[in-house]
């Protein structure tokens, strides 16, 4: 543990407290100049300290920031968040830098964070809007045993992750939308991008990108997302520690993650269409360069959506847009 964070553990023991400069200095064997100065980075990280000549030093508030040290407070889970949590305040795309990282041999469960992402990236080659402090934006290296065919089945896992995790915490009811989206109210909460790297017929890594808008004021949002885009403080009327959702979410991912590997996919399948409203829906399906339309008939067992079209045959996409055609029953 570096000395900052032996520094930091001595204030959170102490919480609300007075801890004097000599004798933090005594118990992590630095001189007092060091104390100062490690203090120093810590409300740099977002640490409200207070510091006195004659009573040291106190802690008043932990850092608003999604650092790893606050991640870990708590966490109950033993692979993601365990290993390496890499923080940016920014960056261009958390997803970017888990794959840079997973080439260079990261392993599953390495957590990558953005206070904001300026190049964040959505479905399709859409952007995602991250601004600082207001969202999650987070991104996963996982290394699963599954054939590249069968990695749709983690995008669905992802959206039951995220929709239980703001449905146990929050007011909201969040539905998914197929494939990954979370909606509330009729608008878009959280989105997931998930993307493969195979090598040889199998899965080398894959990254699963995540972004939760938060506390973003639904005022601030771009001009063209405000009729579409939804967040936890818009829908509720209050702010959301944004930690405290990242740490269920962690969980939930890797409880979730666990359980296709030991039950396989009926589970996931089962919960996710519990958390969806399309099935037996009239939708029509954007691909690049055709529109279906028809009923919603099911989700398979690979997490591909089959779709009744109008003359009666059975289409299988794998991913697109969807609109919802009919009114919500
Ligand atoms: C979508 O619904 O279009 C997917 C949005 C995914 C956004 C997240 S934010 C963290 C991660 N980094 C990115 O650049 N994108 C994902």
């Amino acid at each position: 543990m570096s000395t900052k964070d032996e520094l930091l553990n001595c204030l959170k023991e102490e919480k609300g407290k007075w801890v004097s400069g000599e004798s933090l200095s005594r118990k992590m064997t630095v001189t007092r100049s060091a104390v100062w100065k490690h203090i120093g980075r810590l409300k740099e990280e977002g640490y409200v300290i207070e510091s006195s000549r004659k009573k040291g030093y106190l802690l008043r508030q932990a850092s608003d920031l999604l650092l790893a040290n606050e991640i870990r407070e708590g966490l109950e889970t033993r692979i993601f968040g365990k290993g390496d949590i890499v923080h940016f305040l920014e960056t261009d795309s958390t997803n970017l830098r888990a794959k840079a990282l997973a080439q260079d041999g990261a392993p599953e469960g390495t957590v990558v964070i953005a206070e904001s992402q300026t190049e964040g990236r959505g479905r399709r080659g859409r952007a995602w809007y991250s601004p600082a402090g207001e969202g999650v934006y987070v991104s996963l290296i996982l290394r699963p045993a599954l054939p590249p065919n069968e990695a749709a089945k983690l995008t669905l896992l992802s959206s039951v992750a995220v929709a239980e995790t703001l449905n146990a915490l929050t007011p909201l009811a969040a539905r998914i939308k197929w494939p990954n989206d979370i909606m509330a109210g009729g608008r878009k909460l959280a989105g997931i991008l998930t993307q493969v790297s195979t090598e040889m017929e199998a899965v080398d890594y894959m990254i699963v990108g995540i972004g939760i808008n938060v506390n973003t004021p639904p005022e601030s949002f771009p001009a063209d997302l405000r009729s579409v885009a939804a967040s936890v403080r818009g829908e509720t009327g209050s702010s959301f520690p944004r930690i405290t959702l990242l740490r269920l979410l962690l969980e939930q991912f890797e409880t979730w993650y666990g359980r296709l590997a030991e039950c396989g996919f009926q589970p996931v399948m089962e919960r996710w269409k519990a958390l969806s409203d399309i099935i037996g829906r009239r939708i029509s399906v954007d691909l690049l360069n055709h529109r279906y339309s028809g009923e919603a008939v099911d989700i398979d067992q690979d997490g591909v959506l089959v779709l009744r079209d109008g003359r009666g045959a059975l289409q299988r996409i794998i991913s697109g847009d969807i609109t919802l055609q009919d009114e919500h029953r």
